[in-house]
Formats: C-alpha cells, structure tokens, sequence
C-alpha cells in the first residue's frame, strides 16, 4: 500500500452545509501551514472527521469510520487521526474512550490551532481543543472550494435560540456575524472566479446583524445580489422570528435571488412549539408564509419537521399533518425525535413518546409530504424553468443535473450544454422529487 506523506490530509465531512464550509476552511488553513490535499483517506497522513451531533445516530456514524481508521492506523503507524466539529465539541475528552484511533480533537471555534496541535500529536501526546471563542469568524481565511459553479459564503456562525431539542448552541456556541464588508469582499472574489451560485449560510441565517454598523440581514442579502449580478443568490437556514418584511421585499425586488425560502417549522402545533422555544405560534408561522407568498411570485418553500418531540399528543400530530396538506411546501426534512443530552428538553422533559409512535407519526408526514411533492412536481409538466446546471446526471453523461430557482432537482437531455450554463428547460415528466426535461429550442 502507498502510505502518502506524512504531509497529506483527508477530510471527512458529516453533517450541515457549515460543516461542509468548516471543511474548507480547514482545508485552506493547513494548506498555509504547507500540507497538501491526499486523494484518498488510504493515501494520507493526517486524517479529519468533521463531525456532526445533531441527531441520535450522529456518534454511531463516527464509530464505524473510526474503525476503518484503526485498521488504517496499523498498516501506518505514523497516520495521525483527529476528530472535529460538533460531537467533540458536545462530548468533549469523553470521545477519547470510543476509538484508541484518535489522537486529537478541535472545536468548531479552534480550527485556527489544528497546525499546532497536530504538530503536539507528533511529539506523543493526545491533545484536545475545546474552547468557545465568540469572536471567531475565520477572517481573512479563503476557504478551499469544491467545485467551480457553487460556493458557500458563512456569514454568521453560532445560534443562541436555545431551542430545547437542539444541541447547536452547545456545540457552536454564541451567535456572532460576520463583517458586512468582508462578505462583500468574498463575494466579489467568487464572481472574478466566475462563480455562479453563492449560498450565503448561518444556523440562524436571517438573525445577521452587521458588528460595525448594525445592517441586517435583507440588507446583506441585497448588497450581495449587486455585487453578483450574474450569479444566483441563496441563503440558509432562515428562522421563522426573524422574516422580515424587509427581508420578503429584498427577495422580491432583486431578480438573482433564488425565489426559495427553507423556513423550519418543526411541528403543526402551538403547544408544541411552546415547549419547543421555538418563540412563535402556529399562527405567526402561517402569517409569515402568507406574507412571504404575497409579496414573492411563484416563491418555493421547504421545512424541517420533528416527529416525537417529549408530550406530542395525536392531536398536535394531526396539526402537523394538517399544516403539511394546507401549506404545501415543495419539500420538507422530516426526522423523528431524539433526546440530546444536555438540551433543554433532555434536563425539563420526559422523552415520552413511544418509539413506534414516533415512527408511526413520521411515516405519516413523510407519506403525506411526498404525496404533496409528487402533486406539485406533477403539475410542472409542460412548464418552463430556468435551469442552472450543475454536474453530469448520476445515470447519463447524456443528460445533465441542475436546479430551479426554487431548488427543484432537474434531469434533462444535455444538448450540448455544459455544468455552469443557465438552460431553459421544458419539463416533461416528474417523480416526487425529480423533474425530467428537454432544453428549449431557442
Ligand atoms: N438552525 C438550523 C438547525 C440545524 S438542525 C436549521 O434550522 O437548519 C436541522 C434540523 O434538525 C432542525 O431544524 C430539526 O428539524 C432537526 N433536529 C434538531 N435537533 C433534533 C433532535 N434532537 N431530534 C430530531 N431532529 C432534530
Ligand atoms: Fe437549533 Fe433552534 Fe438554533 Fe436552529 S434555531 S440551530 S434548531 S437552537
Ligand atoms: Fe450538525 Fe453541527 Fe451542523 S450539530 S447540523 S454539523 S451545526
């Protein structure tokens, strides 16, 4: 086997877009410190999980790689393995005892020490870097990008919403924002690159406020859309408390904002919520999806759902249920309840729902979530959409893959076009998550 140099590194990526973004900012930082990329976790000699505790099986998914990378570490005894992101963040020098294999761990807001740490691993000992640090935003770091059509812009990292099922806040600490100007800065950096869709991206994404001079986060989203006038402009995870008429009317005014909206709403029920912290009602939640569809024309909205969550009666289940049938969103991500220790819910609540209950009730949204989805993607038939496309089909070098701007996946006859090209794309046939299409003649 060829052992790579003891200077390569493989990243391992679980978890959210910031995980993914994380990546790259480590990618960028050992790059400086004159490491180099390895092909394959086989060919390196440092190697990183990104790690992700958002949901029960997260450490369950580590344990099995972790393995892998025990079998690796004795055919190379030099192979150095860390652990980083969210679960070492969440469960500290505890994580030390599930695998021998790891040498090192790094919190999200320690990434700036991983050359020196690894540097202390060399020397014998394991180490572990855990602190909280309010003020990192990873300025002045350019990210390492996968890719050349897509890119992802953090601007705020952190969430201090404390709602009682997630371990967010305890694993990525204080809300913070990034500089109004330094996000201006990356994004004209991408377009000189020739970017084409910049995704800007926060837990809390629309909770932005500017350090320096208080502008928020339609005026970000805004001042980047002029500043990419030929890309498309995303954004994610917005809140539903912080939709802002302001906001709406940003997205409607400029054209390369994608008119899409992923606005979690977790259950269909108020008491729900209120248990949850998510600090709103049922029926703000509807106000804001009503103001959001009358200001932005033809505006695709997704979800997040939790099934299960400690006191959900049947008929909090059957809110959700009926919300799904009244609000119908293009898609939705739908997980069934798992306690996480040291959450608010895990200290207050009993996690009372019986686990085929809480199954059963998830089948039941998903069932009707996808019948819902199935319905919408049905009657784009004979539509147009724009098109941007992104990479070869899985199935076809004859067909391309891309997305509308309401993020619908899109399958279609690659007709000479290339990933990168924005394409008029007739839709002719759809599944439930899948529309299928041929370029227009122009
Ligand atoms: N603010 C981020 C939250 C990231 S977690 C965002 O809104 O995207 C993503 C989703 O995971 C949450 O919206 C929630 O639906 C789900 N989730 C979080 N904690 C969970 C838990 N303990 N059990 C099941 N699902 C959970
Ligand atoms: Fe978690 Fe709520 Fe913060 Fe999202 S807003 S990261 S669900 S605490
Ligand atoms: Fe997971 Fe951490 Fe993201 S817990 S969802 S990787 S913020």
């Amino acid at each position: 086997m060829r052992t790579g140099g003891s200077d390569s590194f493989f990243i391992y990526t679980f978890g959210c877009q910031m995980n993914q973004a994380d990546s790259g900012i480590i990618s960028a930082l050992l790059q400086q410190e004159g490491y180099r990329p390895a092909e394959s976790d086989e060919t390196a000699g440092i190697i990183l999980l990104n790690t992700c505790a958002v949901r029960e099986n997260a450490v369950d998914r580590i344990e099995h790689y972790l393995q892998h990378l025990q079998g690796l570490k004795k055919r190379n005894k030099d192979l150095i393995v860390g652990v980083a992101g969210c679960v070492p963040q969440f469960q500290k020098e505890e994580m030390f005892s599930i695998s021998p294999a790891i040498d090192f761990l790094a919190g999200p807001d320690t990434y700036r020490s991983l050359p020196s740490l690894i540097e202390q691993v060399r020397s014998g000992a394991k180490q572990a870097s855990l602190e909280f640090n309010a003020a990192e935003t990873y300025e002045g770091i350019d990210p390492l990008r996968e890719g050349s059509i897509s890119a992802f812009v953090p601007v705020m990292r952190g969430c201090n919403n404390m709602c009682a099922f997630c371990v967010v806040p305890f694993t990525r600490g204080r809300e913070r924002s990034h500089p109004f100007s330094s996000v201006i800065g990356e994004v004209r950096k991408l377009v000189a690159s020739g970017y084409r869709e910049i995704t800007l991206l926060g837990q809390n994404v629309n909770s932005y406020r500017d350090a320096e001079e208080g502008r928020d986060f339609a005026a970000l989203l805004d001042a980047v859309s002029r500043e990419a006038p030929q890309a498309r402009v995303r954004f994610t995870t917005s809140h539903p408390k912080d939709i802002s008429e302001a906001l709406v009317q940003a997205i409607a005014a400029r054209p390369n904002i994608c008119n899409h909206i992923h606005l979690p709403v977790q259950s269909g029920s108020s008491r729900m919520l209120a248990l949850m912290n998510r600090g709103h009602t049922i029926e703000e939640y509807r106000e804001k999806i009503a103001l959001i569809r009358s200001v932005i024309s033809g505006v695709a909205l997704s979800t997040d759902i939790i099934a299960g969550f400690c006191g959900e009666r049947e008929e909090d289940h059957k809110m959700t249920l009926e919300l799904l049938a009244d609000v119908r969103f293009d898609s939705a991500f739908m997980f069934f309840y798992s306690t996480r220790p040291g959450t608010l819910a895990a200290r207050t609540f009993e996690d009372d729902v019986p686990e085929v209950v809480k199954k059963r009730r998830l089948q039941e949204i998903i069932d009707l979530q996808n019948s819902v989805s199935a319905e919408l993607y049905q009657q784009a038939i004979g539509s147009s959409v724009e098109v941007l496309a992104e990479s070869d089909s899985r199935r076809s070098s004859e067909q391309l893959m891309g997305r509308t701007p309401g993020n619908r996946v899109v399958v279609f006859d690659r007709k000479g076009f290339q990933p990168g090209d924005l394409v008029q794309v007739l839709i002719t046939s759809a599944t439930s998550a899948t529309l299928v299409g041929r370029p227009e003649e122009s």
